[in-house]
């Protein structure tokens, strides 16, 4: 179906199908109100091609190899910009091209490899042939988006990697509460509830392991229309924050904070990466929420590209299907996240909380699903663990929700190639080989506790919350209290570690074979 829709476009406006392969499917939670006036106004960003990939991917190797004469050696966003600023033809080839169609509403970022322009939707349909836009909505939200596939003229299809801001929906509510399954074990009496003196003590956290480093900061980026309430974070410190050193209060929103009801994951990310993280200077990335065509996650990325002063360590829970999103904006998020990394920037991703997820191929016929950004070579993802003994602080198995797989896009990398090779080699009872694809990147990379956590949401302790968006900004704080060690010594931060953490082969962390 998509090829003849795709072809006989090609014949009519001599242009190209960029993100040919992204799923144009709407999601079913979301409702289509009807087409857009053509003088309504959308923004769209456009990911320019940018020079060097092949070779910051190299330098990135270089400056995270803890073996390296360069390890830390990082780069300022000036000097990432240096790199990766897109080549005097493109940058001239683009904007003659929104010129020519009357858009000069652009705004860019110091890398110069983003630009978003503001336009009506006449304009943009006639800028990216095949494009039709649509008004949706789901509860008090609403988006537009085109359910059809986009061209770009053939001149400067070679100058764009994609156009963000037509296609994607944000990915569906998660689901942070076993909510019946967790009361049922409550009752039967059976739930040491999670606290930030439980992680604590797990973690072998003392009460000296706080940040006293004036220069450190960490943060939570949130998506989804969530979120936290400063008196919610108050509450909770003074309810759970005995015995150690710690904030109560975020020290920089970026973004608009929403109005209404606290999001319990918004209250979760904030509450337990200032506990682990404990007195670290703490920021929240929040929806900048101006256009309903915007992508949130990407409007991220863009953000990063734009600011010269960021935390050292970024924690997001957030994911889409690999097999829903196109390899070119793939690979450009990708890219992305190797220009964090260029900076001295850790970035963790959960896992997410549906295990290895399921694909219907046919009816017969099913496979794992693996989950973007979780499958990103690039960044260091974060699974979960529950209590083998829930009567008391034991060691730790896997949660049963915690996601975890093999990409089927991103080839594994070495830093990884060993200790996979080794779990492959010697794990008893794999699921069938069809399900999953072994020579892809696998996930995660590392664990924490996940489950039954308690929250202060709306000004109410919440017990039994669960998922990997609990464990990531957990990990998220004992990283930044690393990097608190490290400046204090005039050390560089920790930056991408995963090739450092797999050369640790397990020393320095519970190593746990359940
Ligand atoms: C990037 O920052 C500059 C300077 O603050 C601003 O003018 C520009 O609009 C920003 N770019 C985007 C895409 O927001
Ligand atoms: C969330 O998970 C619980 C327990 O598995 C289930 O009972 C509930 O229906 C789920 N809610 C949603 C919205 O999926
Ligand atoms: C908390 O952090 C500040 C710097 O942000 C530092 O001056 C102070 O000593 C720290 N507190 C403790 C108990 O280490
Ligand atoms: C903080 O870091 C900046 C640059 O990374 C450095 O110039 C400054 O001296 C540091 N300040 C402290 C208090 O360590
Ligand atoms: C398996 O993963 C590799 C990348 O490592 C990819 O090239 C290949 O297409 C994948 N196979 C399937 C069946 O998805
Ligand atoms: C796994 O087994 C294969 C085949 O026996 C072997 O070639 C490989 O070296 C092993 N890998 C590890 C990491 O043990
Ligand atoms: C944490 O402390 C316990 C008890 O002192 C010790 O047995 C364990 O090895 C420590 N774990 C780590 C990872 O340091």
């Amino acid at each position: 179906m998509r090829h003849v829709v795709v072809l006989s476009l090609l014949c009519l406006v001599r242009g190209e199908v960029l993100e040919a392969d992204q799923d144009t499917i709407v999601p079913e939670d979301w409702r289509l109100v009807g087409r857009v006036g053509p003088l309504q106004e959308v923004e769209l960003t456009f990911a320019l091609k940018q020079q060097n990939v092949n070779m910051i991917e190299e330098l990135l190797n270089h400056l995270s190899d803890p073996d390296s004469q360069q390890y830390g050696k990082y780069l300022s966003l000036e000097e990432v910009a240096s790199l990766v600023r897109p080549s005097k033809e493109t940058l001239k080839v683009v904007q003659q091209w929104l010129l020519r169609h009357g858009v000069h509403k652009c705004h860019t970022v110091v890398t110069q490899d983003f630009l978003q322009c503001v336009m009506t939707v006449q304009v943009a349909e006639a800028l990216l042939p095949g494009a039709k836009f649509q008004r949706y909505s789901k509860g008090s939200q609403t988006l537009l988006r085109s359910a059809t596939l986009y061209s770009v003229h053939e001149d400067v299809f070679q100058h764009l990697d994609f156009v963000g801001g037509v296609h994607r929906f944000p990915p569906k509510d998660k689901n942070i509460s076993k909510g019946w399954e967790g009361a049922r074990r409550a009752a039967l009496g059976y739930h040491l509830g999670v606290t930030p003196a439980v992680i604590r003590s797990r973690y072998n956290l003392t009460a000296k392991d706080v940040g006293t480093s004036g220069n450190n900061s960490q943060a939570v980026a949130q998506f989804l229309e969530q979120y936290y309430h400063p008196a919610d974070l108050a509450e909770f410190m003074s309810l759970f924050g005995g015995g150690f050193t710690h904030r109560s209060a975020v020290e920089r929103v970026v973004g608009t904070q929403g109005r209404g009801k606290a999001g319990i994951e918004a209250s979760l990310d904030v509450e337990y990466i200032m506990s682990s993280g404990a007195n670290i200077s703490t920021w929240v990335f929040t929806n900048p929420g101006r256009h309903e065509s915007q992508e949130p996650f990407l409007q991220w990325m863009v953000l990063l590209s734009n600011m010269s002063a960021l935390p050292w360590v970024h924690t997001i829970s957030y994911g889409d299907d690999e097999d829903s999103l196109s390899e070119a904006y793939m690979n450009r998020i990708n890219t992305e996240f190797m220009k964090a990394g260029l900076r001295g920037i850790s970035m963790l991703f959960a896992s997410g909380d549906s295990g290895a997820g399921c694909r219907h191929l046919t009816k017969q016929s099913n496979t794992f699903r693996p989950s973007f950004p979780a499958s990103s070579p690039y960044v260091t993802t974060v699974g979960g663990t529950s209590f083998k003994n829930p009567f008391k602080l034991s060691n730790e198995v896997t949660d049963y929700i915690s996601g975890g797989g093999f990409s089927n896009i991103f080839p594994m990398p070495d830093y990884q190639a060993d200790a996979v090779g080794g779990y492959l080699n010697n794990t008893q009872s794999l699921p069938p080989e069809t399900y999953f694809n072994t020579s892809g990147r696998a996930y995660p990379d590392m664990a924490a506790l996940s489950d039954n956590y308690w929250v202060v949401s709306n000004r109410v302790p919440i017990p039994w919350i669960s998922g990997t968006s609990a464990s990531t900004p957990v990990v998220g704080g004992i990283l930044s209290l690393i990097n608190d060690q490290r400046l204090l010594k005039g050390l560089p931060p920790l930056g991408f570690i995963n090739p450092r953490l797999y050369k640790l082969k397990g020393k320095g962390l519970f190593d746990e074979s359940e």
